[in-house]
């Protein structure tokens, strides 16, 4: 068995290690033009001419991230399977981003951290976490995680997906047709849906402004989900009280964007959920043994569907 290895954003090297010592059996190298023809693909924003040369006998293109929107702008081989990373230790680094935002926000841990720079003991009200619900839209393998976390701290959960789906303890909502209900019983949004023609600018003004007044936007998809001057606009306006977000339409977010000096609005670079290597490589591992047993693997995308 062969395999080749593309990462753009990645050493390769420990890679390669990792997949020779979880595969002994396997010959893994960097892919170059005109290398020899894999079995399997381990890649990240690969080129297209790697997908063209490697297309007559590639079973499996393995994307290192959850999302495949950037690899669905390729060209793909018709015949070979495309496998995301499903959690693969992702969903608890999701989790945990998500609960620090809200908490910070519905703490108001700001406002204590200014008032100590002044050395104040001063207090705030306690608010009622019954009018924090929070809305994530995407239910999948990140979002279910992140519902289950947020409900530990007892604040109501809205879930919408594209299909219905009964996830205990959350208020579940589905499709078009229920969008506007989702939003409206939700204060605080969380996005983490896979960004593909239907989801692409859905976070913009018709949209936030149906959340309770004084929401909080967490944005740890992709930055082409927001409809970013509508965001300032909101925010402004005081229809918005906060917005967190990992994702931004360029990445890296440009030294000028008016988001990094915002005062509502919290920047990190793409950091919520990181690719982890030793989790990774033995989640391929473990899917290339049982596809070679003929078993079905969780994480095939369905390429029309865009996720
Ligand atoms: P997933 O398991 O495929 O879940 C996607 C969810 O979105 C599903 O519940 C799906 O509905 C729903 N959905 C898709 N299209 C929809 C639509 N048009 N309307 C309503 N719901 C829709 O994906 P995941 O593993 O949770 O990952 C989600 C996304 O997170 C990824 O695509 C990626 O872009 C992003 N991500 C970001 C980071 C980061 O560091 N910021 C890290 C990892 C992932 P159904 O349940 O009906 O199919
Ligand atoms: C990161 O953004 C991923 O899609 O895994």
């Amino acid at each position: 068995m062969r395999i080749t290895v593309y990462l753009t954003d990645n050493r390769p090297e420990p890679w390669i290690k990792a997949l020779r010592e979880a595969l002994p059996d396997a010959e893994v190298d960097v892919w170059a033009p005109g290398a020899p023809q894999a079995d399997h693909a381990v890649v990240w924003a690969p080129p297209q001419q790697m997908l063209d040369e490697q297309a007559p006998g590639l079973k499996t293109i393995f994307n290192i991230g959850a999302g495949v929107d950037a690899i669905l702008k390729l060209k793909l081989p018709p015949t070979t399977q495309l496998v995301r990373i499903d959690d693969g230790g992702m969903a608890v680094q999701m989790a945990e981003f998500v609960c620090h935002a809200l908490v910070r926000h519905f703490r108001e841990l700001d406002y204590y951290q200014e008032a100590a720079k002044d050395g104040e003991w001063t207090y705030r009200r306690p608010r009622q976490r019954q009018d924090f619900p929070v809305g994530i839209m995407g239910m999948g393998v990140l979002g279910q995680r992140v519902a289950k976390a947020v409900q530990h701290f007892e604040f109501p959960v809205n879930g919408w997906s594209r299909s219905p789906r009964e996830v205990e303890g959350v208020r579940g909502f589905a499709g078009e047709a229920q969008l506007n209900d989702f939003l409206a019983a939700s204060k605080v949004l969380v996005c983490l849906l896979p960004l593909t023609p239907d989801t692409r600018g859905i976070l913009r003004h018709d949209t936030l402004s149906k959340l309770q007044f004084g929401g909080l936007l967490i944005n740890v998809a992709r930055g082409a989900h927001l409809v970013e001057d509508d965001l300032i606009a909101l925010l402004d306006s005081g229809q918005l009280s906060g917005a967190t977000l990992d994702v931004f339409q360029t990445e890296p977010l440009p030294a000028d964007h008016p988001f990094w000096r915002h005062p509502r609005i919290t920047v990190t670079p793409h950091a919520s959920a990181r690719t982890l290597r030793d989790e990774t490589v033995a989640q391929i591992a473990g899917k290339i043994r049982a596809m070679d047993r003929g078993e079905p693997v969780a994480g095939v995308v369905d390429t029309a569907r865009g996720y």
